[in-house]
Order: C-alpha cells, then sequence, then structure tokens
C-alpha cells in the first residue's frame, strides 16, 4: 500500500516530532474549545475537593489531541500517567497488574479502547466503578474470588469508534468528549507554534495555506509543515511563504482542501464506476485496493465533514459538492464545460440546479 503522507494516524516519522511539539497544559492546547471549558472546570472541582477526576473518555477521529489531552490533564492536575492500548491489554492478568500498580489521583490512559478482549472488559467495570478487582484463585471446585481494593484513580479512554464501546462500558464513564476537526484559524495557529518550536521560518500565509490542506487535523499540519520545511530549503531560501507552501503541497499531489490522490480515487471511482452510489463500503475498498476499516476510519471521516460524501443504509453516496470539486458533471459524471462563463460546470454557481 502506498504510504499517505496525510494519513491521520500516528507514523513512525512523528514519534519526535510529537514529543517535542506535543502541548502540557491547556493554555498550550490550541482549540477544542467547548471541550477544554468542560474539562477545566471538572479538574479545578476535582482539585477543589481533593478528589480524582471522574473517568473521562474521548473520541473522534485519528490525529486531533486525544493523547495529547489526556497527557494535558495528568499535568494540570499534577498526578502520573500510565499509557496503554486497548489490544495490548490481553488477559484480565495484564489488567490487574496495571491497576495494582498505580497510586491514589494516578491517571491511566487506555488509547483504541474499543479494542478490549472482552474478559478484560468485564473485570474492568468493577475496577471502575468500585476501585475493587474481583480476582479467581486457584482452579476448578476449590477456587474463589477475592475482592480488591484499588486506589481511586482516574480511566482517560479514547477511541477512534465510540460506536463500538458496549453500553455497559460507556455508561462508566462520567465525561464523555468528542473532539472535533479544527478550523483553519486554530491550524494555522498551531502551524505557527509548532514553527517557533522547531525553529523553522514561516510567515502567516505560509501557514494559513499549509492550514487549509491539513484536513482539520493538527498531526497532519505538523507532519505537511516539515514536508515543506524540507522543500523549502532545497527550492528556495528556507522561508515558508505562501507561494513556497503551493508548490510544495503541490507536489505532494495535496490538493487545496487537503485531499490526496487517494481521497480522489475514492470519490472518482463511486462516481464514475458506481454512478454516484450508494455503494458499499467494501465494493469501494476492493476497488481502490484499501482496507474497509481504513476507509472508514481514516478518509471517509473526513470526506463526510466536508460535505462530499454521505453514509446511507444501502451505501456511500457522492455528493453534489464533491462532483463540484473534482469538476465533474452530475448527470454523467464526466467533466463539462460551461460555454458561457468558460468555467467547469459544477463551479459556475450555487443556483445552478440539475
Ligand atoms: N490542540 C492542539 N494544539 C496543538 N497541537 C496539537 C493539538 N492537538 C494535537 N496536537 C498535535 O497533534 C499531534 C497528534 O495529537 P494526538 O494527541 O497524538 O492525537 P490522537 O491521540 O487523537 O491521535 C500531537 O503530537 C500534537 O503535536
Ligand atoms: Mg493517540
Amino acid at each position: 500500500m502506498e504510504e499517505r503522507i496525510i494519513a491521520p494516524g500516528a507514523r513512525e516519522e512523528d514519534t519526535e516530532l510529537e514529543f517535542t511539539l506535543r502541548p502540557r497544559f491547556f493554555c498550550e492546547y490550541i482549540g477544542q474549545k467547548k471541550v477544554k471549558e468542560k474539562l477545566k472546570i471538572f479538574v479545578t472541582a476535582a482539585q477543589n475537593r481533593g478528589e480524582p477526576l471522574d473517568h473521562v473518555l474521548l473520541y473522534g477521529p485519528p490525529g486531533l489531541g486525544k493523547t495529547t489531552l489526556a497527557t494535558v490533564i495528568a499535568n494540570e492536575m499534577s498526578v502520573n500517567i500510565r499509557i496503554t492500548s486497548g489490544p495490548a491489554i490481553e488477559r484480565p492478568g495484564d489488567l490487574a497488574a496495571i491497576v495494582t500498580n498505580l497510586n491514589q489521583g494516578d491517571i491511566l490512559f487506555i488509547d483504541e479502547i474499543h479494542r478490549l478482549n472482552r474478559s478484560v472488559e468485564e473485570i474492568l467495570y468493577p475496577v471502575m466503578e468500585d476501585f475493587a478487582l474481583d480476582i479467581i484463585i486457584g482452579k476448578g471446585p476449590s477456587a474463589r474470588s477475592v475482592r480488591l481494593d484499588l486506589p481511586r484513580f482516574t480511566l482517560i479512554g479514547a477511541t477512534t469508534r465510540a460506536g463500538l464501546l458496549t453500553s455497559p462500558l460507556r455508561d462508566r464513564f462520567g465525561v464523555i468528549n468528542r473532539l472535533e476537526y479544527y478550523d483553519e484559524t486554530e491550524l494555522t495557529e498551531i502551524i505557527l507554534r509548532s514553527a517557533k518550536i522547531l525553529k523553522i521560518s514561516i510567515d502567516e500565509l505560509g501557514a494559513k495555506e499549509i492550514a487549509k490542506r491539513s484536513r482539520g487535523t493538527p498531526r497532519v499540519a505538523n507532519r505537511l509543515l516539515k514536508r515543506v520545511r524540507d522543500f523549502a530549503e532545497v527550492k528556495g531560501n528556507g522561508s515558508i511563504t505562501r507561494e513556497v507552501a503551493m508548490r510544495g503541497l503541490d507536489l505532494l499531489e495535496i490538493d487545496p482542501i487537503g485531499l490526496d490522490s487517494i481521497d480522489r480515487k475514492m470519490l472518482i471511482t463511486i462516481i464514475e464506476k458506481y454512478n454516484g452510489g450508494p455503494v458499499g463500503v467494501d465494493t469501494i475498498a476492493a476497488a481502490i485496493s484499501e482496507e474497509a476499516v481504513t476507509i472508514e476510519d481514516v478518509y471517509e471521516p473526513y470526506l463526510m465533514q466536508l460535505g462530499f460524501l454521505n453514509r446511507t443504509p444501502r451505501g456511500r453516496i457522492a455528493t453534489e459538492l464533491a462532483y463540484n470539486h473534482l469538476g465533474l458533471s452530475k448527470t454523467k459524471g464526466e467533466k463539462q464545460m460551461d460555454l458561457f462563463s468558460g468555467r467547469k460546470m459544477g463551479q459556475s454557481s450555487m443556483i445552478h440546479t440539475d
């Protein structure tokens, strides 16, 4: 599979970058205003009572700052954070080992919490609710269950798929927050902040151009900044202006609204092969040689956010906005020119009717 520069999931090249760029406190965490306000209040209230924070669930597409937010909360509360993930906790014993090593007030962060094993999830319920661990000692008829008291801690769960969480698990979170895609202004601010930390010379318009193509995602914004810096150093004088950013990003085949060749291929497939849809996600996956889960978790959320794609029970449908963006006509799925204005039909106006 072709590597995507704008894939919002973390990649190896990001590890070092994310360590230096990751905001540590609320004041450095840009955007997500509503979530931040809410969490600030809960954090302050818990601190005033001298109690740990309620369990928090964070959900939303990859790269929007879930892990970052968990570490921010830990820093604000001055407590330790232990980071693990759903698939890493294979057996109930693994979870027991983790929770028995926590201190009062600590944060346990479980990434991809929707991927917890069933048997692990079941012992997690009393852990979250009563801070009690039920363990079975012995085997066969002499086996008995013993209840171990645990220190009061805060579980922060993160998931890209809130819909896959079982309701007993979801119900045990006191605070549930959905992270949203960032707007252009927020991403510009994030890029300027990152550039300052990395000592990259960039002007406001340069940052804005990268922001526009970052698909609402800070992780993508930081990655594109790095790529454009390389371009600026090789093809320019090292400074990122709008012009340099545009040329660099065009070279990477990232279009003005952040779509790459795979997004375009997916939309064009739906439009040209399946007459705009509805078409099932598995069919699309096969047609463009991608995995259905990748399409659902990574490509679709942003295309839906743009209003380019609708998910219906019968399958995916490309919207008129998608046709317009690709310069395709809805009737034939072919490029058509508007003879009067000389522009592509779809782009001519908002009021034209088909
Ligand atoms: N609100 C934010 N302000 C500034 N940078 C952010 C913000 N959210 C995320 N980032 C940047 O994006 C990167 C990815 O965020 P991360 O928390 O790992 O996303 P997620 O866990 O949701 O996949 C972080 O390393 C950080 O540099
Ligand atoms: Mg994460």
